[in-house]
């Protein structure tokens, strides 16, 4: 395939939006969620706050440079970047596809328990503000194997298919429509929520900082979150960069995806906190805490199953998003290396992740068991991506674009186009590449594992 015929986004609006939806996700709505209530609150968000603006920013921006500047799938990209003589940069690329069928291994079982809840959403039967209630209705659902697997594979025969129709048509289109409506239905969620007696407790909570729970691990989950949040550090952000066009503006589009995706986690830690001590269930609880308080927030108002079905409805259409973005990686790399079909493709991805899919699903029942480093397969997946692979591909792409690649001409383009206010901006962010982002992030990695 020549570079002028491939597939890419039609609109620099379009590409906008479908990188927003990458971002946001179940990474927003439940892990995010989950992970501050189990690392204590504040403090943990301060954390975020940082890794995101101080290292995710850069990296994405580097990141999505660097798709751009190949115009190929995330091998491809450092065959043709990387000088002769550096041919193993391309391992970035292979990790990037190692760790899009890991997360997507957990990812898609998430996914389907949000498709699970939009039925039971609808039958009535998670509507309680019960803490005791909820837990067996979702922990019904988590362990019973048929359910779990039957509704993972839902989830990947319906991003499968949408995958396999190609970029603009398929990712754009989905991508446009309902990101609004999600958003408009958090906020009713937050009045809701704010308007509980006890909502106090939730928003010192989530606000009020704590620094003596922060340890290194703590750091290192946070940014791992910030890469996850942001779909860094494995050739996302480089496959989509690859489709964007010549006059899309990567800082601006960088700052406005972050800034936005934040919102999004804010307003979802404002929907839960509250109604966590307003009703008495546990901060701490992990991935089941959205599945039982956001149906509590939805049952203690008026016409609650049928903006709960919604709610479900809406955070399934947004995993959709996501999940077209972990798919893309290796889709684009059989298909546009390899030259497999588009279609093939996306039948061989769905089929590995089928296969990995199987014991993550299992997780909180029959699996539950089958430890390694006393982490289950889900948490082994989940900690493998989001703690080491997304990081250290961080730190290697910084290096690339930074010290191999170069930012002569980029920064020579960039600074043609914009204000003196623009050009100094740019200054401060490929600062952040070079020097800030890889050294924090291999900091943070060390200390994080234990090394030192
Ligand atoms: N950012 C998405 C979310 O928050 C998940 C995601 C999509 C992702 N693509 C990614 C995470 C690439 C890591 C890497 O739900």
């Amino acid at each position: 395939m020549t570079r002028a015929d491939r597939d890419g986004f039609t609109t620099t609006f379009g590409a906008l939006l479908a990188t927003l939806g990458s971002a946001v996700g179940l990474g927003n709505i439940w892990k995010f969620p989950s992970l501050t209530g189990a690392n204590g609150g504040a403090g943990f968000l301060v954390v975020y706050l940082a890794a995101t603006m101080l290292v995710g920013l850069p990296v994405m921006i580097a990141e999505t440079m660097l798709g751009r500047s190949a115009r190929a799938d995330a091998v491809t990209t450092f065959d043709r970047l990387a000088p002769k003589s550096q041919g193993w940069w391309k391992i970035v690329g292979w990790m990037g596809f190692a760790a899009a069928l890991l997360i997507m291994a957990f990812y898609s079982e998430v996914a389907g328990w949000v498709y699970a809840y939009v039925f039971k959403s609808m039958t009535g039967e998670i509507a309680t503000t019960d803490p005791k209630i909820a837990a067996v209705a979702f922990g019904g659902l988590v362990s019973d194997p048929t359910s779990s697997l039957i509704w993972q594979w839902v989830v990947l025969g319906v991003t499968g298919v949408v995958i396999a129709f190609g970029v603009s048509r398929g990712i754009e289109a989905v991508a446009r429509r309902l990101m609004p409506l999600l958003f408009v239905l958090l906020l009713v969620l937050c009045v809701r929520s704010l308007t509980l007696t006890g909502a106090k407790q939730g928003l010192a909570f989530l606000f009020d900082p704590d620094f003596a729970k922060i340890t290194p691990a703590v750091v290192l989950t946070a940014l791992g979150l910030a890469f996850f949040k942001l779909s860094l550090g494995m050739g996302t952000m480089l496959t989509y960069g690859s489709y964007f066009r010549e006059e899309q503006n990567i800082p601006a589009t960088a700052a406005r995806v972050m800034l936005a995706d934040l919102s999004v986690s804010l307003l979802a830690g404002i929907a839960i906190f509250p109604a966590v001590f307003a009703f008495g269930f546990e901060p701490a609880a992990g991935p089941s805490l959205v599945f039982m308080t956001i149906p509590a927030v939805f049952t203690s108002m008026p016409g609650g199953v049928v903006f709960m079905t919604v709610f479900f409805v809406l955070t399934a259409i947004a995993s959709v998003g996501a999940i077209l973005s972990l798919l893309e990686v290796p889709v684009a790399i059989l298909s546009q290396r390899y030259g497999l079909g588009r279609k093939p493709a996306a039948a061989v991805t769905i089929a590995m992740i089928a296969a990995l899919g199987v014991p993550a699903a299992l997780s909180q029942g029959v699996a539950a068991n089958w430890k390694l480093f006393g982490l289950n397969p889900f948490d082994l997946f989940d900690f493998l991506s989001s703690n080491v692979l997304l990081p250290l591909g961080g730190i290697l792409i910084c290096l690339f674009v930074g010290w191999v690649y170069g930012l002569a001409a980029p920064e020579r383009r960039m600074a043609a186009e914009g204000t003196p206010l623009a050009r100094w901006t740019i200054r401060t962010v490929f600062f952040l590449i070079r020097w800030v982002a890889p050294l924090a992030i291999a900091i943070v990695l060390l200390n994080g594992l234990g090394v030192f």
